[in-house]
C-alpha cells in the first residue's frame, strides 16, 4: 500500500518536472593531465541555488579521463576550493605516494602533481576526494569524475567505444539535500537521483549495441539496475576489467564506489523510449535502498521515500542508427587469470561490527577498532599473494573497498560468486551475517611511510571510522625511522619526536608552515633565508602533520609524524 502511494507520487511528480537532457562531461586524454578543484554552484531545483565541487570549467563533477594501458601520466592537482583536500583515483593500481589518500593532503591553492604509469587493465575507474573525516561532504558536493582506461585486449574486440556516441559514462547519484537545497553528507532520506549531475534525465541513444559505464557515487544507496519491461543487456565488465564472457541479465546491483558496464541491444527500437531502472523493491533487507526496516514506533523519520520501491533514472529515447553502428554483441571477451589459490602466504579475516547489533547508522568499526591515522593495521611484504575474509556483523550491509590492487571474489557464505562478480572487483557488497572471501597480489610498489586504506565506501561510515590501512613493504619492516627523500630536499628523522631536520641542497627556503591534516595552520617560521635548519616540532601532539616550505622558486609540502 505505501509502496503503491509512492511509486504514484513519484509518477506523478515526474510528470510535472520538466526532462534533462544528459550531461556528458567533457574529455581529457593523453599523458598530461591538469584538473583544478573549485567551488560552483547549481540549481538542481529551478531557481534554487546548491553549492557545488566541480574540476576545471564543469559546475559539478570532472571531466573523464582517458587513460591508456603502458603509459605514464602526470596529473596536476590544483586545490581551490579553500579547504584542504585530496584526490584519490579509485581503482587504479599506482604507488601510495599518488594514491590521494588522506596521507597526502593537498592544501589550499596548492597543487599536487602525481605521476604513475598506467598498469590497470581497461575498465572504468574514478577520482573522488579522500580526505579524513571530509570525503562524504566533498566528494556529494560534486568533485569526482570518470577514468576509462584502455588497453589492447579491450581494442581488439568489436565493443562500442565512441564516447557520447555509443558509449555512455553514467555516474549516478541519490543525494540528500537539506532545506537550503546544500548536500547532506548524512543524508540517510536521500531522494533525488542525479545522473551526471542531471536531475529529471533522458538520453537520445541511437538504435544499436550501445554501451553504459555505470558508476554508482552515492554516499550510501545501492541500485539495483535493469531496465523498464524487464529487458535484458549484457554485462561486459565489472570494476577493474572485462568479463571473460558478456553475461546476460535483467539486473545489475552496484553499491556505493561499485562500477560495471553493459551492452544494451537497441537494434530495431527507434522511435521507441525506455528507462534505466532501480528495482529497489527487490533489494534485501539491510541494503541501502532495500525496504526500510521497522523501527520503533514514534521514531523520526530516517528513510528515503525512494527505499524499497522501483523507479526510473533515466529515460532513454531511442533515435535513428549513428554511421558505423555495433550491431552484435561479442560473446567471449577476455580470459581472466585468477591468482591460484594455494599461492596465498596470508590471510586475514575482518568482521564489520559496531556497539551493538542494533546499531543502523553508525559508526561502524573493523575489528571493533576505529580508523587511527597513526596505526598501520597490517604489513604485507611485497608481491604477496593474500586472502581476505570480511564477515559482516552488522544488521546493515557494508561495501568493502581495497585500495592499491583489484580482487577476485572466491566466495559468498560457502558459495563461488555469480557471473556479475566473477571479475576483478575492488568493491564487494557484503550482507548482513555475509561472509565473502577474495584473493588479491600485493604488487609492483612498495612504501613504508605511507599507507595504502581499506574501508567501507558508505561515506558516511567511512568518516565515522570504518576504515584502515596497511603498508606494502619491500623490506616487510613497515613504518620505520628512515629518511624521507624527495627529489631536492631531505627531511629527517621521520618520525621525529622533537625536531625536523630540513635541507635543501639547490633552494633558499624563506618560510616554513606546519598544519595538521585537517588543513590547520599550526606553526610558522618567517623571514629565513636557508638551505638548511633544524625545525622544533616539540610542541606538536603526535600525529601526522604537513610542512610547507616556501623557497625561492615556489612552494612544497611535505608529509611527517610527530612521535
Ligand atoms: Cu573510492 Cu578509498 O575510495
Ligand atoms: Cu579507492
Ligand atoms: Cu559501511
Amino acid at each position: 500500500m505505501k509502496n503503491y502511494f509512492f511509486a504514484l507520487l513519484s509518477m506523478a511528480s515526474a510528470m510535472l518536472q520538466s526532462q534533462n537532457l544528459l550531461f556528458i562531461p567533457d574529455t581529457l586524454s593523453g599523458t598530461s593531465f591538469s584538473l583544478t578543484m573549485h567551488r560552483d554552484s547549481v540549481q538542481f531545483f529551478p531557481g534554487k541555488k546548491s553549492n557545488t565541487y566541480a574540476f576545471n570549467t564543469n559546475k559539478y563533477l570532472g571531466p573523464t579521463l582517458f587513460f591508456k594501458q603502458g603509459t605514464t601520466v602526470s596529473i596536476t592537482v590544483n586545490n581551490q576550493v579553500g579547504d584542504t583536500t585530496t584526490v584519490h583515483w579509485h581503482g587504479v593500481h599506482v604507488p601510495s605516494k599518488w594514491d590521494g589518500g588522506p596521507h597526502t593532503p593537498i592544501l589550499p591553492n596548492s597543487t599536487w602533481s602525481p605521476t604513475f604509469k598506467v598498469l590497470d587493465h581497461a575498465a572504468t575507474y574514478w577520482y573522488h576526494p579522500h580526505m579524513h573525516m571530509k570525503t562524504a561532504i566533498q566528494a556529494i558536493k560534486g568533485a569526482a569524475g570518470l577514468i576509462i582506461v584502455r588497453d589492447e585486449q579491450e581494442a581488439a574486440l568489436n565493443l562500442p567505444r565512441r564516447y557520447g556516441i555509443d558509449d555512455f559514462p553514467l555516474v549516478v547519484q541519490c543525494q540528500q539535500y537539506d532545506s537550503l537545497n546544500q548536500a547532506m553528507p548524512r543524508g540517510m532520506r536521500d531522494s533525488t537521483i542525479l545522473v551526471n549531475g542531471t536531475r529529471n534525465p533522458y538520453v537520445n541513444l541511437p538504435a544499436q549495441v550501445i554501451r553504459l559505464r555505470l558508476l554508482n557515487a552515492s554516499g550510501e544507496r545501492s541500485f539495483n539496475f535493469g531496465l523498464s519491461g524487464n529487458k535484458s543487456f549484457y554485462q561486459i565488465a565489472s570494476d577493474g576489467g572485462l568479463l571473460d564472457n558478456a553475461n546476460l541479465s535483467t539486473r545489475l546491483r552496484l553499491s556505493p564506489g561499485e562500477r560495471a558496464e553493459i551492452l544494451v541491444n537497441l537494434n530495431g527500437l527507434s522511435a521507441q523510449t525506455l528507462s534505466l531502472m532501480c528495482y529497489g523493491s527487490e533489494l534485501p533487507m539491510g541494503v541501502q535502498g532495500g525496504p526500510t526496516m521497522p523501527m520503533p514506533p514514534g521514531s523520526p523519520p530516517m528513510n528515503s521515500p525512494l527505499n524499497g520501491i522501483d523507479y526510473s533514472m533515466l529515460k532513454i529515447n531511442v533515435v535513428a542508427q549513428s554511421v558505423n553502428p555495433i550491431t552484435v554483441i561479442p560473446t567471449s571477451l577476455v580470459a581472466n587469470a585468477l591468482y591460484p589459490i594455494n599461492s596465498a602466504i596470508a590471510s586475514r579475516k575482518i568482521s564489520f561490527t559496531a556497539d551493538s547489533v542494533m546499531v543502523m547508522d553508525g559508526p561502524f568499526y573493523f575489528n571493533d577498532s576505529s580508523f587511527n591515522m597513526m596505526r598501520i593495521d597490517y604489513r604485507i611484504p611485497l608481491n604477496s599473494t593474500e586472502i581476505w575474509t570480511l564477515i559482516n556483523r552488522t544488521m546493515v550491509a557494508h561495501p568493502f573497498h581495497l585500495h592499491d590492487a583489484q580482487f577476485f571474489l572466491i566466495q559468498r557464505n560457502g558459495i563461488p560468486v555469480s557471473a556479475e562478480e566473477k571479475g576483478r572487483k575492488d568493491v564487494v557488497l557484503v550482507l548482513p551475517d555475509d561472509s565473502v572471501s577474495f584473493i588479491t597480489k600485493f604488487e609492483d610498489y612498495a612504501d613504508d611511510q605511507i599507507p595504502y586504506m581499506f574501508h567501507c565506501h558508505i561515506l558516511m561510515h567511512e568518516d565515522d571510522g570504518m576504515m584502515g590501512q596497511f603498508i606494502v613493504s619491500s623490506n616487510g619492516v613497515g613504518l620505520t625511522k628512515q629518511r624521507l627523500t624527495y627529489a631536492d630536499f631531505l627531511i629527517y628523522p621521520n618520525p621525529s619526536e622533537n625536531s625536523l631536520h630540513i635541507k635543501t641542497t639547490n633552494k633558499i627556503i624563506q618560510k616554513a608552515e606546519v598544519y595538521n591534516l585537517l588543513g590547520q595552520s599550526l606553526l610558522i617560521i618567517n623571514a629565513m633565508a636557508l638551505s638548511e635548519f633544524d625545525l622544533d616540532i616539540s610542541e606538536l601532539q603526535s600525529g601526522s602533520y604537513i610542512v610547507k616550505l616556501s623557497h625561492n622558486e615556489g612552494t612544497q609540502t611535505f608529509n611527517f609524524i610527530k612521535k
